[in-house]
């Protein structure tokens, strides 16, 4: 999910929980945050174990986050600068 044409990209600032990442434009913010090392986006409700990106296209859920107060698929959510992302508290929706 890494856009192949980096030459053309520009590098912008995204955050997790109030902590800087960098990332390219046309990225999702999976993967930018996948690629910054970032592996688990919130943690189950139910087993209380880390979730992160498991399908990359939208089917799993697996990767939801908060951005702008509203639930999201990182998978699904392009990158844009200054992109404030926050992990999704334990509510028991998930298994
Ligand atoms: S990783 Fe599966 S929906 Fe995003």
């Amino acid at each position: 999910m890494r856009i192949h044409e980096t030459n053309h990209a520009v590098t912008v600032e995204l955050f997790l929980d109030g902590q800087r990442f960098t990332a390219r434009t046309g990225e999702s913010v999976a993967a930018a945050l996948f690629a910054s090392g970032v592996k688990a986006l919130r943690t189950s409700a139910h087993l209380h174990q880390p979730r992160g990106m498991f399908c990359l296209m939208g089917s799993c859920q697996e990767c939801l986050v908060m951005v702008g107060g509203r639930r999201v698929l990182a998978c699904q959510t392009p990158v844009t600068d200054g992109l404030h992302v926050e992990t999704v508290a334990e509510t028991g929706a998930d298994v």
